[in-house]
């Protein structure tokens, strides 16, 4: 056993970083056995100095986190700072100074992952981020490691825990949206300003990320298609239930039928409840994949927290010490592919569409026509009225998204139709 020790720079300390301190200061002995070398907290940079660490020597506090990196003895550097700047320049200067980088930022992945991954490959340096997507779960090493001899075709997840608590909280107890969300806020589960979890752009960088990996491909952030879930209302989950269904928020990865092309979205849809995904409760995340040889793989449990995503982020630096060790390297970016990320247009799903429409006769008729002319074939029709109005809930059978938005025109100008209350795609068929 090696006794000089691995160093490592801890770079943020925060809900996850204070977690990875506590965990590298009490597992101690055992990553030292499982490493094969001490690892040594030998800095931590922070915002604000004078806050209370507990547990972490305040020797090691600074707020000068380029120094840190630049020390030139460091040889991981641990980043749980989050955002673009100045993880992004910290991230890059590691490399430069001989370390290898372990990061849980799913925002500076998703928009440049491709840079970070050269940056590292160019200085043989590792870069690992297991805890970018889904906290605690193993998905990016399984991605990764585990199926890279396989094709994976479908990855189908939820990957964010706030918007699967309100969510869960609306299909179980009734609630609109607006009272789950405030539940979701007392409770810890929701942030003070909610954007970026309700309106689906942390789920969006998720589905980059997974894209990517799954598809040996290049999927940014702006090529993911994003629909967030704030105008999910009670009536939809009313409706979802006549249909035997629930509605998740799903970051939804699709290789296309013939190969050449990926889709990446997220958006609030409708799945059977006989799906696992359905049995996600709370604010925990799953994600569902399936590839060619494989066949249908879950992962499930805590998708945030500080101690589940320090355990992945603690994973990833047992791992990369293990390559310092061995003066080896992980597997970097595999993005030969090369494969287009096609439009949401071209993405093929069914629909539930809720129409309010005029209670006389004629009108399904009317309105059935446009789905014909538009090439979208109709499933189930439900219609319900009285006094003169009548609500028109239409399920169609597999249809492109650019079909059905021609439809969704159409529709809007017939003199019949009073409004179109809800569309929403149904998925995990
Ligand atoms: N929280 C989760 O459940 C979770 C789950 C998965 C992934 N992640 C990811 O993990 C990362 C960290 O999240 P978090 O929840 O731990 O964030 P957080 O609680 O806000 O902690 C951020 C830490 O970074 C420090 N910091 C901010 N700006 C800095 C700067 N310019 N220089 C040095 N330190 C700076 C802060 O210092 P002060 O302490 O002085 O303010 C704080 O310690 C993010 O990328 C996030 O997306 C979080």
């Amino acid at each position: 056993m090696r006794t000089r020790p691995l160093k490592v720079a801890l770079l943020g300390c925060g809900v996850v970083g204070s977690e990875v301190a506590r965990i590298m200061t009490t597992h101690a002995d055992d990553l030292t056995a499982r490493i094969g070398a001490p690892v040594e907290l030998a800095g931590v940079a922070v915002r604000r100095p004078d806050r209370v660490r507990v547990g972490i020597d305040p020797a090691l506090i600074t707020t000068d986190a380029t120094a840190l990196v630049k020390r030139g003895d460091i040889d991981v550097v641990v980043e749980v700072i989050g955002g673009i700047e100045p993880a992004r320049t910290l991230i890059t200067t590691a490399f430069e100074h001989g370390a290898s980088v372990v990061s849980a930022n799913k925002a500076l992945l998703a928009q440049d992952g491709a840079a970070l991954h050269k940056a590292a490959e160019d200085h043989g340096e590792d870069l690992y981020y297991e805890a970018a997507v889904a906290g605690a779960i193993p998905l990016i090493r399984p991605l990764r490691e585990s199926l890279a001899g396989d094709k994976v075709n479908r990855v189908l997840g939820i990957v964010n825990g706030t918007t699967n608590f309100i969510l869960d909280k609306m299909d179980s107890s009734g609630a609109g949206y607006q009272e789950a969300l405030d539940e979701a806020t007392a409770l810890g589960y929701a942030e003070a300003d909610p954007t970026a979890d309700v309106e689906g752009f942390d789920a969006a960088a998720k589905a980059a990320i997974l894209a990517g990996i799954a598809f040996h491909t290049r999927v940014r952030l702006d090529d993911v298609y994003r629909e967030g879930m704030t105008e999910v209302t009670a009536a939809d989950f009313a409706s979802a239930r006549q249909m035997g269904c629930t509605i998740k928020l799903l970051a939804i990865c699709e290789r296309a039928a013939d190969g050449e092309s990926v889709t990446a979205r997220v958006h609030p849809a409708m799945i059977p409840l006989s799906h696992p995904l359905a049995s996600v409760r709370e604010a925990y995340n799953a994600v569902f994949v399936e590839s060619e040889a494989a066949g249908r793989l879950m992962f499930y449990g805590p998708g945030a927290g500080g101690a589940p995503t320090a355990s992945a982020v603690l994973g990833d630096l047992v791992a990369v010490c293990r390559n310092k060790l061995n003066g080896s390297n992980g597997p970097g970016e595999s993005a030969y592919t090369r494969l287009p990320v096609s439009p949401m247009g071209e993405v093929v799903t069914r629909y539930h569409i809720s129409l309010d429409v005029a209670d006389k006769p004629g009108v399904l008729a009317q309105v059935a026509t446009v789905f014909a002319e538009h090439g979208v074939s109709i499933d189930t029709v439900r219609q319900s009225g009285k006094d003169g109005e009548a609500s028109l809930v239409v399920v169609t059978h597999r249809a492109s998204d650019a079909s059905l938005t021609g439809t969704v025109e159409a529709l809007r100008k017939l003199d019949t139709v009073r409004g179109v209350a809800s569309i929403m795609r149904v998925e995990g068929e």
